[in-house]
Formats: C-alpha cells, sequence, structure tokens
C-alpha cells in the first residue's frame, strides 16, 4: 500500500510504521490516521507479522490532533467528521503495538501511545494533554487511560492545568516501560519487539485481549461520555478563540462562554 503521511516497513516478523508529517510534529490529521488504520489493518492479517512499532521522529512522536484541521468546526462538523471511529478500529488490532516515542507526546499524540499496549521513550520524549490550553479536553482515551494508568490527582493535573510530564516521571508514574537515551530509543523497542516476536504469535493476541478485557470492561461507557464532552466544547466560543490563537501564535484570551 501507498501512504504519504505513514511510512511501513517489515523486518523478520516486525513491522515498523513511521507518522511521517515531520514539519507539523506528526499533528494526526484525518488522512494520516487514516492511513495508520489501514496500515494496521493490513499488518494486522500478515502472518509474517508479530509485532508492530509505531514511531515518529526524534523530535516528535505526535504533537496531537491537527488543530488548523479542527479550529473552524462546529459540533455537527466534529461529530460527522466521525474521527473516532478510526480509533476504535486502531484499538482493535489484534498484534501487539509498541509506541517507540522521543519529543512530543501531546494531546492525541499521547492518547494514540497508550492506546498501544507497550511503550518505550527517549530522555527526551514528553509527555501530556495540554487541550485545555486551546479550550477544549482530550477526545481520544485521555481522560480515561491516563488515569487508569497514573492515578486521579496526576492525571487532573496534566488535563486542567495541560501541564507536561518527562520520559522519568512517565516511568515513575507506570504510563511507560522503558526510557533510553535518545540514540537507543528505536533500538529498544525492536528488541522488546524481538522478545515478543519469539513468543507464539495465538498466545500473544490471546493474552493481550484479556490484559486489555480487565481494565476496558467500564471503558466504553467512559469513552462515550468522554466524546459527548469533547463535542459538546466546539460548541464554546472558547474553542474557536483557543485554537486559533495558536493558530495566530498568540496567547488565548477566554472567556467561558
Ligand atoms: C497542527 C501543529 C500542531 C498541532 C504543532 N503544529 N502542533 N499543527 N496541530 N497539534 C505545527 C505548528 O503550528 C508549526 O507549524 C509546526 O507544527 C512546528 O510547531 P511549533 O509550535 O513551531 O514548535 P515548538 O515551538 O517547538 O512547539 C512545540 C509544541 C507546540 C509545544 C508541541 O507546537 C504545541 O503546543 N503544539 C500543540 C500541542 C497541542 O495542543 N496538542 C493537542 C491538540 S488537540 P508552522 O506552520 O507554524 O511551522 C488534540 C485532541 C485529541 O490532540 C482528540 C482527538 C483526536
Amino acid at each position: 500500500m501507498e501512504f504519504i503521511n505513514v511510512n511501513s516497513a517489515i523486518d523478520t516478523r516486525i513491522a515498523l510504521i513511521q507518522l511521517n508529517r515531520p514539519n507539523e510534529l506528526n499533528a494526526l490529521n484525518l488522512q494520516l490516521m487514516s492511513e495508520l488504520r489501514d496500515a494496521l489493518k493490513e499488518l494486522d492479517k500478515d502472518d509474517n507479522v508479530h509485532v508492530i512499532i509505531i514511531t515518529g521522529n526524534e523530535k516528535a512522536f505526535a504533537a496531537g490532533a491537527d488543530i488548523k484541521q479542527m479550529a473552524g468546526k462546529t459540533t455537527i462538523d466534529m461529530w460527522k467528521m466521525d474521527q473516532f471511529s478510526t480509533w476504535e478500529q486502531i484499538r482493535k488490532t489484534k498484534k501487539p503495538l509498541i509506541a517507540a516515542v522521543s519529543g512530543f507526546a501531546l494531546g492525541g499524540g499521547c492518547e494514540l501511545a497508550m492506546t498501544c499496549d507497550l511503550v518505550v521513550a527517549s530522555e527526551t520524549a514528553k509527555f501530556g494533554q495540554p487541550e485545555i490550553n486551546i479550550g477544549v479536553m482530550p477526545g481520544a482515551g485521555g481522560t480515561q487511560r491516563l488515569t487508569k494508568a497514573i492515578g486521579k490527582v496526576r492525571a487532573m493535573e496534566m488535563v486542567l492545568t495541560g501541564k507536561f510530564i518527562s520520559a522519568q516521571e512517565a516511568l515513575d508514574y507506570g504510563l511507560i516501560n522503558k526510557v533510553v537515551p535518545v540514540e537507543l530509543y528505536l533500538e529498544a523497542a525492536v528488541s522488546l519487539a524481538k522478545k515478543i516476536s519469539s513468543m507464539s504469535p495465538i498466545a500473544v493476541q490471546l493474552a493481550k485481549e484479556a490484559v486489555n478485557r480487565s481494565f476496558e470492561t467500564h471503558l466504553d461507557q467512559g469513552l462515550i461520555l468522554e466524546r459527548k464532552n469533547f463535542y459538546l466544547a466546539f460548541a464554546s466560543e472558547d474553542q474557536k478563540e483557543g485554537m486559533q490563537a495558536f493558530i495566530e501564535k498568540r496567547k488565548a484570551v477566554f472567556k467561558g462562554k
């Protein structure tokens, strides 16, 4: 398959997908997300592939959903766009997904890393849910997965203040598996992938499903609520102001409307 925003390659039993919008810090626009979904769907069907690594580049795993693509949208536009069906399909990938993160993993980028099953990060990685700065809130699982991973008070602080955490903090909080020097993060992800790819792919996929089930029983309800609230934010003037201010490179002035 030919992709523009995503590159993919396969080595023995391990596939690597690289998010490829470097000039926009891999902002997750609709096209990139569709390509990622299609690449994962293909790889999930390919018996030669046991484990899939998703990575970005040294500066950014992904700096979030594409703010420029969303800025002018209404609640109904967002609802019709239905970008979350793509996220749902990605979530259903049966093979283990490893996020190899360097630089920014923010908003949808942090949520994409958390959708993966394991996360390896470089020392330069920064994780955050900064949507509050642009007048909205996490919409792709951030309020649910982050809270389950690091606990309520830490998640509240990140979600309500937009604070970033370092790779070391993310490791200490149990959000990620490993931190390594920047030149080694991909190697470390590959080495983890190799270990898993040496196991029975059937047992691995069944085990992944079971581990995920343990905390996803109530996730659907949480995600439904989160999505409604995310769409609702697009009914506010503050969302327009927050996103426009970002594009104009100025500080947002929120009015609570
Ligand atoms: C669109 C983005 C972007 C984004 C960066 N860019 N993040 N474009 N959407 N999320 C673009 C910038 O506009 C800029 O384009 C170029 O990438 C480089 O970014 P800079 O800001 O110049 O880089 P820097 O000064 O290093 O700052 C890095 C940064 C900052 C701190 C990561 O870019 C930033 O705050 N980005 C937004 C992070 C964010 O709010 N994410 C959440 C999005 S909402 P130009 O053309 O000027 O060179 C979200 C909701 C998810 O994710 C729910 C639904 C999926």
